[in-house]
């Protein structure tokens, strides 16, 4: 008796299209008797899911994969290092930096660019601008002469190396100056510029 009663719906269902108030459409396949409604998605809804995978991928190219456009992350370094250089204009011979800081300045190319300023300005007569060396040594090959380490080289530009021609910086740079040229001269290692011969203990190139 039930099971008839089951069956004529089902029937009633496949047969009369004029059951579904949206399309009118049954679709064409029956598991167990069972028929499903041609019913889609609103195209709101659709133009929405679609929409944010498109813009998911436009916005993974233009700030993660490329430069296009700053990344909330540059723009923030960008201003920490705006509103440092206006607000640390004095500076310590106390500052120290570490080897993970200044493997983080020499990737961050602001950071790089804004230490490769001042090398030109207060370094190059002596290192040349792209470091090649002239009367200080060249800081472009594998050779150190204080110690092996970004931190080495952090601590000769803060402290000088008495004696010679190279002076104290720490007295004369705010400290994200110091941090910054660090981050450059770390960066120049193995570019290998011919100039200079080598001088001091062979070292080896950074880790990226
Ligand atoms: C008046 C010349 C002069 C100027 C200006 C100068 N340097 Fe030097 N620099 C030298 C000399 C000379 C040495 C080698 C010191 C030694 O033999 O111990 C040196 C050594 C260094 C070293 C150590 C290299 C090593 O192999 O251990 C670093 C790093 C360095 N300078 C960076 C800088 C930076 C950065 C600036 C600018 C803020 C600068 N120097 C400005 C002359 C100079």
């Amino acid at each position: 008796m039930s099971s008839t009663a089951i069956d004529d719906t089902t029937a009633s269902a496949a047969t009369s299209s004029d059951d579904n108030p949206t399309t009118g459409k049954v679709l064409e396949h029956e598991y167990d008797g069972i028929h499903e409604y041609d019913n889609p998605l609103p195209g709101w809804w659709r133009a929405i899911f679609y929409g944010s995978m498109i813009y998911a991928l436009v916005y993974f190219i233009i700030f993660v994969k490329t430069d296009w456009i700053a990344s909330p992350e540059q723009t923030y370094r960008a201003a920490a290092l705006e509103w440092s250089a206006t607000h640390e204009a004095s500076s310590t011979a106390m500052v120290s930096a570490s080897e993970d800081q200044l493997a983080a300045g020499a990737r961050d190319p602001a950071m790089v660019e804004r230490g490769q300023t001042i090398f030109t300005t207060k370094c190059a007569t002596c290192h040349t601008p792209d470091g090649r060396g002239l009367i200080g040594p060249n800081l472009t090959d594998l050779f150190q002469i204080h110690g092996s380490k970004r931190e080495d080289l952090f601590n000769t530009i803060r402290d000088g190396a008495p004696g010679t021609a190279m002076m104290p910086w720490g007295t004369q740079l705010p400290a994200t100056d110091l941090v910054a040229v660090a981050s450059f001269v770390s960066s120049l290692r193995g570019k290998n510029v011919a100039g200079k011969e080598p001088q001091g203990n062979p070292v080896p190139a950074f880790a990226p």
